[in-house]
């Protein structure tokens, strides 16, 4: 399958690029892999990662050591739902351990997993940034904070009920 950007996400990248100097094309690339994550399933794999080489002119191997280092970027397929809970000092110590292994019971999966219906994948990161709200998970583009094994309880319900309206 050839891949290519949809008409919106190419006009996107190319507003992107025009913020550097010309010849600086890999200065978009945290950019321009969000949007490929988006654009081609929800992460990213080897082909998609070397499309993206050849969107901004750059080597492959340029795109694999950004898209590896950040946990943003997803190397292999995740669910519907992506739970990225912090693990870092300050949510642990308000009790993100006990938050991880409930969601791991609740939904029996394991970290990096994703339940076998597809709909939901945890994964543990560092720091969202929003220490003051600990314990605090990513979902898509909100943070859901001050976690309770209640408040996960509704989430996952939240999640599934948006999905079965869908
Ligand atoms: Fe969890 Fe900063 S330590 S948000």
């Amino acid at each position: 399958m050839v891949l290519q950007f949809s008409e919106k996400k190419q006009a996107e990248i190319q507003e992107i690029i025009k913020r550097y100097p010309e010849g600086k094309h890999k200065s978009a690339l945290i950019p321009v892999l969000h949007l490929a994550q988006e654009e081609f399933g929800g992460w990213l794999d080897v082909p998609v990662m070397d499309y993206v080489a050849e969107v901004l002119k750059i080597t492959p191997i340029e795109v694999y050591e950004v898209a590896t280092f950040y946990s943003m970027y997803n190397m292999k397929p995740v669910g519907k739902y992506l739970f990225e809970v912090c693990q870092t000092g300050p949510c642990m110590l308000r009790g993100s351990d006990q938050i991880i292994d409930y969601i791991k019971n609740k939904l029996g999966i394991k970290v990096g997993e994703t339940t076998p219906d597809g709909m939901f994948t945890l994964k543990t990161v560092e720091c969202l940034g929003a220490c003051g709200y600990a314990p605090v998970m990513q979902l898509g583009k909100t943070y859901r904070e001050h976690l309770t094994p209640e408040k996960v309880d509704a989430i996952i319900e939240q999640c599934r009920m948006i999905s079965f309206n869908n």
